[in-house]
């Protein structure tokens, strides 16, 4: 099964993510994910990505598509994979199409996740994540057992460096901007799907699970 989640900063790709590939077993492969893996270690990767994420822009299309380019070429990503927040732009919808092709791969489906402007800034700004395992949790909309503490594994919760007002405001204007013209790359691909993120978490991603019925 291969995998694309779309959707506007705050509209549930990670919070959906976590529970498709606990159910389906493929990878997960967030490039957001990858880029702060790689500032924490400190890699030259990571301070270049870093100087574009503190601002709330995109890392340059070139340095992102390698990273895809590299993971998707791993060992687990032959029984499938769900690529979340890549691609982004035309560009790396266009390479992502080259790089499938020269894998003999193809995506099943483009998932997007809509959810009102408004409603994303409340939802970036409550956002907290375990610092153990990376569980997604909401101050007000999926809140956990005990405050600041991870439900499954104990871990500290923290608030991400960009989640801040100041740049969600700009992670949004650079990511509508970028949305439109790519949902019509997939749309004439014939892969596009779109889901209504505004509902309940479980509800989200029980459509999810009932679009993927159909793929074996
Ligand atoms: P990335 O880490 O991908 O961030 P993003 O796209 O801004 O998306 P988020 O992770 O913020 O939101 P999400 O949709 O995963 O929402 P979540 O599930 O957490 O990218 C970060 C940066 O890296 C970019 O700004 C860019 O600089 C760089 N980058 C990454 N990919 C790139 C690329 N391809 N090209 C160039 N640069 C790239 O949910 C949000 C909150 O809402 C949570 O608190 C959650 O609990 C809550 N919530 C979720 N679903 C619901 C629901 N149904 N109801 C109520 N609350 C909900
Ligand atoms: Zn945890």
């Amino acid at each position: 099964m291969n995998l694309v989640l779309m959707g506007l900063p705050g509209a549930g790709k990670g919070t959906q993510a976590e529970r498709i590939v606990e159910q389906y077993g493929i990878p997960h492969i967030s490039t957001g994910d990858m880029f702060r893996a790689a500032m924490k270690e400190g890699t030259e990767l990571g301070l270049q990505a870093k100087s574009f994420m503190d601002k709330g822009e995109l890392v340059p299309d070139e340095v992102t598509i390698g990273i895809v380019r590299e993971r998707l070429s791993k060992e687990d990503c032959q029984k499938g994979f769900l690529l979340d927040g890549f691609p982004r732009t035309v560009p790396q919808a266009d390479a992502l199409e080259n790089l499938l092709n020269d894998l003999n791969k193809k995506i099943n489906y483009v998932i997007n996740i809509t959810v009102d402007k408004e409603l994303l800034m409340e939802r970036l700004t409550g956002r907290r994540i375990c610092k153990e395992c990376g569980s997604t949790y909401h101050l007000v909309f999926n809140p956990p057992n005990q405050e600041g503490v991870c439900d499954r594994c104990g871990g500290e919760l923290y608030q991400r460096a960009d989640d801040n007002e100041e740049t969600v405001q700009n992670r949004l204007d650079v990511n509508i901007k970028q949305q439109e013209p790519l949902l019509t790359f997939y749309k004439t691909k014939g892969y596009l799907r779109t889901i209504d993120g505004q509902q309940d978490i479980h509800k989200v991603f029980a459509e999810i699970a009932q679009l993927l019925g159909d793929i074996h």
